[in-house]
C-alpha cells in the first residue's frame, strides 16, 4: 500500500515534470527558476559521479572486469525528476573519475528497468557466452506500469539480460521473466552473487518487508530458498535493494555472511536508508549471529550509515584483491525530486571499502573511502598538537578549498560537554556538525547550510548518530565536495553523509568548544584534485 501510493505519487510528479518539460521553450523563467539553473554547475560535485543530465537514483549493476569498474544506474533520460526507468551506465578505472557511458537498458513492453545487479558469469554457467570473454549478466525487475494500473499486484517480476562485449551492449533474454511474480506487490531489486561455498548462483530480493533467497545453476531457472526478516529489523517502510555476500572477519579466517538491507521510509533520521544484518548462510537460510540478535534486542536496526542521504547502498561484484567496494545513492526519497539543481538531479556517495570486525557488541561492518580517493591529492595542511579552548579558526580558504578536500581530525581531552564544528561562507551560511557528549550523539544540522526552502523534509531536524557513551577521544574523516559532507567516525564504525546547497562555497572551517575546555587536537586536510576540477 506504502509502495502504491509512493509510485503513484512519484508518477503524478513525474506528469508534472513532463508537462514542465513540454512548454519550456514558451514560458519565460522566472528569477527562481533562472538562478536553479545557473546552480546547476556551481552544485555539481567535482568527484562524486553525477549524470550530465537528468534524473538519477540508485545504482545498479556494478561489476569490475579487466580493470575496468561498471556502473550502471537508474535512469529517467527525458527529465529531472524520477520516471519511466533505463539503467544509465559510467565506467571507471579509478572508482573516482566516471565517464559516462550510452544508455545500457531502455523500458520496453514489459516495464520499466528497476534496480538489479549484474555477475560476471566466468564459468558461462548461463550459456550466453562466446567462449572468448566471460558472459555478464544483468539481473533486474521489470516493473509493469500498466498492470500497476489495474490495481494488479504482479506489477513486478524479474528479468536478465547479457553482455558478450564487457558491458558495453545488452541483449534482453527472449525467456524473461526468469522470475514471474508470486503476488507480492513489492517483488524488486534482485542482487545475485556466485556463492562459492554451496556452488550456485544466490539472489537477494526485496518482497515487502522481508529479504526472499533464491537458487540458480544458470541464472535462468531459480528456485526459492528462503525468507528472511520477520521478526527482525526496521520495518517503518518497504524493503529495497537486498545484497548478501561473505566476507572474512578482519584478522582473522572466519567467515560471516552479510546481508545488507535498504528500507524507505524509516531509516534512523527520517526517509531512506541502509541497515545491515551478520550472520551464516547455510546454502538456503540466513540466520542472524546470535551477538548480533542480542544486540539489537536494544534498538531497531543497525544502521550501514546514520547520515539522511545515502540510500540503495549496493556492492561491486567481481571485485579485485578480495574488496567489498560499496556504493549508495546520495539522497532521500523525502527530498530527492525538489533538490535546487535542475539540469541533473543526484549524486553518488563516494565508493567505500567496507570492512568486517568483531566488536564487544558483535560484529559490526565499517565503511571508509576507497583508497584510490588518496590517489587524487595534490596538497597537504598538517596542523599538529593544538591545544585549542573557545571558538578556533581551523582552516581558510587561502589554505585549502574546502569544496574539494579530505580532513583527518583528532580531538582528545573531551569532557561532558558540546563540540561543533561549523563550515562557514561570507554570506552567512553555516554547517554545524560535531558531539554533544552531554546526549552522546555525533549530529550535522544543515538548518543553516544555504538553500534548504525546497521541501521541509530536508531541515525538519537535526540529523543524530547516538553513541554508546561520551567520549575522550573523536577521530572522524571528512570527504567535502562542493554540496556533500561524508563523515568517517572512528576509522569508519559510524559514517553521516549529508548534502547540502551553500549560496557560495565554505570558506571557513572552525570549532567551537567550551572556554573552559582545553583539547588537543591534530588534524590533516587534503586537497583533492581530479581531471573535472583541473578543467572545469
Ligand atoms: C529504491 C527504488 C527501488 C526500485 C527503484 C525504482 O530507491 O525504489 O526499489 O527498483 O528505486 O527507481
Amino acid at each position: 500500500m506504502k509502495s502504491n501510493l509512493y509510485f503513484t505519487a512519484l508518477m503524478i510528479l513525474m506528469l508534472i515534470s513532463c508537462k514542465d518539460d513540454s512548454n519550456k521553450d514558451k514560458i519565460p523563467l522566472t528569477s527562481k527558476q533562472e538562478s536553479i539553473s545557473s546552480d546547476d554547475e556551481r552544485f555539481r560535485p567535482f568527484f562524486h559521479f553525477t549524470p550530465e543530465a537528468n534524473w538519477m537514483n540508485d545504482p545498479n549493476g556494478m561489476f569490475y572486469l579487466d580493470g575496468v569498474w561498471h556502473l550502471f544506474f537508474q535512469y529517467y533520460p527525458e527529465g529531472n525528476q524520477w520516471g519511466p526507468m533505463h539503467w544509465g551506465h559510467a565506467v571507471s578505472t579509478d572508482l573516482v573519475n566516471w565517464q559516462e557511458e550510452p544508455i545500457a537498458l531502455s523500458p520496453d513492453e514489459n516495464g520499466y528497468i528497476f534496480s538489479g545487479s549484474a555477475v560476471v558469469d566466468h564459468d558461462n554457467t548461463s550459456g550466453f557466452g562466446d567462449g572468448a570473454t566471460p558472459p555478464v549478466i544483468a539481473i533486474f525487475t521489470y516493473h509493469n506500469p500498466e498492470k500497476e494500473n489495474t490495481g494488479s499486484t504482479d506489477v513486478e517480476s524479474q528479468a536478465i539480460a547479457y553482455s558478450t562485449d564487457q558491458g558495453r551492449t545488452w541483449i534482453k533474454y527472449d525467456e524473461n521473466p526468469v522470475l514471474e511474480n508470486p503476488g507480492i506487490l513489492n517483488f524488486r531489486d534482485p542482487k545475485v552473487i556466485w556463492d562459492t561455498m554451496h556452488k550456485q548462483w544466490v539472489m537477494a530480493l526485496a518482497a515487502d518487508d522481508r529479504t526472499y533467497f533464491y537458487g540458480s545453476q544458470n541464472l535462468k531457472e531459480w528456485e526459492f530458498l528462503s525468507e528472511f526478516g520477520s521478526d527482525v529489523g526496521a520495518h517503518d517502510g518497504v524493503w529495497e535493494c537486498p545484497d548478501l555476500f561473505p566476507m572474512t572477519v578482519e584478522g582473522t579466517d572466519t567467515t560471516k555472511w552479510v546481508l545488507l538491507q535498504n528500507l524507505n521510509p524509516g531509516g534512523p533520521n527520517g526517509g531512506s536508508a541502509t541497515q545491515y544484518f551478520i550472520g551464516d548462510f547455510n546454502g538456503r537460510e540466513f540466520m542472524l549471529d546470535k551477538a548480533f540478535r542480542d544486540e539489537l534486542n536494544g534498538r531497531e536496526a543497525v544502521w550501514l550509515d546514520q547520515g539522511m542521504d545515502n540510500y540503495a547502498t549496493v556492492t561491486w561484484d567481481n571485485a579485485p584483491e578480495g574488496r567489498r567496494v560499496s556504493l549508495g545513492w546520495m539522497s532521500n526519497w523525502l527530498y530527492a525530486q525538489e533538490v535546487p539543481t535542475k539540469k541533473w538531479r543526484s549524486s553518488m556517495t563516494i565508493a567505500r571499502d567496507l570492512s568486517l570486525v568483531a566488536t564487544d557488541e558483535g560484529y559490526r561492518l565499517k565503511t571508509l573511502p576507497v583508497k584510490e580517493l588518496d590517489e587524487f591529492i595534490t596538497d597537504r595542511i598538517q596542523k599538529q598538537d593544538l591545544e585549542l579552548n573557545g571558538l578556533t579558526t581551523l582552516l581558510t580558504k587561502n589554505e585549502m578549498d574546502l569544496s574539494s578536500s579530505v580532513i583527518d581530525m583528532e580531538l582528545s581531552g573531551l569532557t561532558d560537554a558540546s563540540y561543533v564544528f561549523l563550515l562557514s561562507n561570507e554570506v552567512g551560511d553555516t554547517l554545524r556538525f560535531g558531539l554533544v557528549n552531554t546526549d552522546t550523539s555525533i549530529f550535522i544540522d544543515r538548518s543553516k547550510s544555504g538553500i534548504i526552502d525546497f521541501s521541509g523534509d530536508f531541515t525538519s531536524d537535526i540529523t543524530r548518530a547516538p553513541l554508546a557513551a561520551p567520549i575522550e577521544k573523536l577521530s572522524f574523516k571528512l570527504v567535502l565536495d562542493k554540496t556533500s559532507m561524508e563523515l568517517f567516525y572512528n576509522d569508519g564504525e559510524e559514517a553521516l553523509t549529508q548534502i547540502f546547497f551553500p549560496h557560495s562555497p565554505f570558506t571557513k572551517f572552525e570549532l567551537q568548544i567550551p572556554d573552559s575546555n582545553r583539547v588537543r587536537s591534530s588534524f590533516e586536510a587534503a586537497l583533492i584534485q581530479t581531471d573535472k576540477k583541473k578543467n572545469p
